[in-house]
């Protein structure tokens, strides 16, 4: 009989880390780089994109108390997550981590809702460098890609066109995906300078757009309930209580990422102080400046139009239609997001594929993912598959969609790993663990809680979506991963 609550001895975890060279990482990061980390990955199509659709279609100008919200899910469910990478002492996600902890079948969820967080944010951000990249053509040369081409069959502008595909988020997961084969590292260096220029935008934008605020766009502040029908044509609670809670699902795409920090555990000089700096800093310094971003967009713009008009490159058309004298700004701003943009697919690519490896190499999917390329050691063929099936998303599934689905896939893992912390706590109470959660099991109930309302409020269609995901998840581990997995196999061998 399987048994699939078998763990992965931590031994062997340590052994395959040594074995890729992942156990002689250099501890050389200090919380400065762990805060930089962060913010580099975090802040992206969230802010850029999402805010402008939260405001639109949940919560109007309250979308600044939905970034609350989905902050205080971020930070409970982050010290979980810096707990349960503590345990263990190598880099790697939330998979790894759970497999030695939970067991297999526990892993093979989580590694199976994470392709809703990578790929699904991969496709979600590449349509959103594709709104902004019409909007810089737009601006430099007065043209513009075609509508039908440049988004998903169920999009219909406002002029009638049908959508057929969209090219141009396709080009750049192209790009990308050839940059990831031929090995490409970012380099604390580039990142630096992302991450620079990414806040550096977000406090002009912030600085100049204040004094175009018009009051009454901020009025009232929580919209009175109605429903609203968004382009994919799902329903959203608007206003009110739930407009806020269901914003907060929406602009928590904004923060997925900083989970990226307790990746880089190994890597830190002194992880026990410095982890939690890293992931509760990087959380608050965007919370911040998420929340006077979206002040400042929906008192420039009213959320109405981000519904017609300014649906797309939302900063860009507020910049350009209230703030006169200031066209410069939109146009770096818009390069800017663009580079920003890439950099957040190539961390989500890269992600998807090294959580895809893993489980190759765990016998738990087609060993095909984790086939290496003779020459540039990265693999290939795993990348060229998720090419694929992203693009598939990106090219022919609108925006709203894929943003929802990694929002709901991400928040359905954290729940997980907060929940896992209190069980762990009860059946592995010995474990070392550097760093502890605060006031378990308060924080992860709480963090599960909050996360779980910011499900509830992203919707039934989401949820659908959701349990469908995890559905085919379950056939393809009890009809392929389950007999093909190492441990299992040993296991029967010991047996
Ligand atoms: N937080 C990242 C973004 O907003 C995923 O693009």
């Amino acid at each position: 009989m399987a048994n699939i609550w078998v763990k992965k001895p931590l031994k062997q975890l340590l052994h395959e880390a040594d074995a890729t060279g992942e156990g002689s990482l250099k501890r050389t990061l200090s919380a400065g780089n762990l805060i930089a980390l962060g913010i580099g990955a975090i802040i992206g199509a969230g802010l850029f994109v999402r805010t402008a659709a939260a405001a639109a279609e949940s919560a109007g100008a309250s979308v600044t108390i939905s970034f609350i919200l989905a902050a205080v899910g971020c930070a409970l469910a982050g010290l979980c997550y810096a707990e349960f990478a503590s345990m263990i002492p190598i880099a790697g996600s939330a998979y790894t981590y759970s497999y030695a902890t939970m067991g297999e079948f526990v892993a093979w969820i989580i590694g199976w809702d994470l392709v809703l967080e990578y790929a699904l944010g991969a496709a979600t951000v590449s349509i959103a460098w594709s709104e902004y990249l019409n909007k810089l053509l737009g601006t430099l040369f007065g043209t513009e890609i075609p509508y039908q081409w440049c988004h998903s069959p169920f999009q219909v502008s406002e002029l009638g066109t049908q959508g057929i595909m969209n090219i141009p988020a396709l080009f750049i997961l192209a790009a990308l995906t050839l940059l990831l084969i031929r090995g490409v590292q970012e380099s604390a260096t580039v990142n630096a300078i992302i991450v620079i220029v990414k806040v550096a935008i977000v406090i002009l934008f912030i600085a100049l757009g204040w004094q175009f605020i018009n009051p009454a766009n901020h009025m009232p502040y929580i919209p009175e309930v109605s429903k609203v029908t968004d382009s994919a044509g799902v329903t959203h609670d608007f206003g009110g209580f739930w407009g806020i809670v269901g914003g907060a699902g929406t602009v928590f795409f904004a923060f997925i990422g900083f989970d990226a920090v307790s990746t880089a555990a190994q890597e830190a000089k002194n992880p026990k102080r410095d982890m939690p700096i890293g992931i509760l800093v990087s959380l608050v310094v965007c919370t911040v400046l998420y929340i006077l971003f979206a002040h400042v967009l929906t008192g420039v713009a009213h959320f109405s139009e981000f519904r017609s008009a300014g649906k797309e490159a939302s900063v860009a058309y507020a910049i350009e239609k209230y703030m006169h004298g200031y066209g410069w700004l939109g146009t770096l701003i818009t390069v800017a997001i663009l580079a920003g943009f890439s950099s957040v697919i190539l961390v989500m690519l890269l992600g998807q594929s090294r959580v895809f490896y893993s489980m190759a190499k765990d016998g738990l999917v087609p060993k095909v993912f984790c086939d290496l390329h003779p020459k540039f050691r990265t693999p290939y063929r795993s990348n060229i598959l998720f090419f694929l099936f992203v693009g598939v998303f990106a090219a022919f599934v609108p925006g709203d969609v894929v943003g929802d689905m990694t929002s709901i896939g991400t928040l359905f893992a954290f729940v997980l790993v907060s929940l896992g912390v209190v069980i762990m706590r009860k059946t592995d109470p010995d474990t070392p663990r550097p760093f502890r959660t605060p006031f378990s099991p308060v924080v992860p109930v709480l963090g599960a809680v909050t996360c779980l309302l910011m499900m509830y409020g992203l919707g039934g269609e989401n949820w659908m979506r959701l349990i469908v995901w995890m559905a085919l998840g379950l056939a393809v581990y009890f009809g392929y991963s389950m007999r093909r997995s190492k441990l299992q196999r040993k296991e029967k061998e010991t047996a």
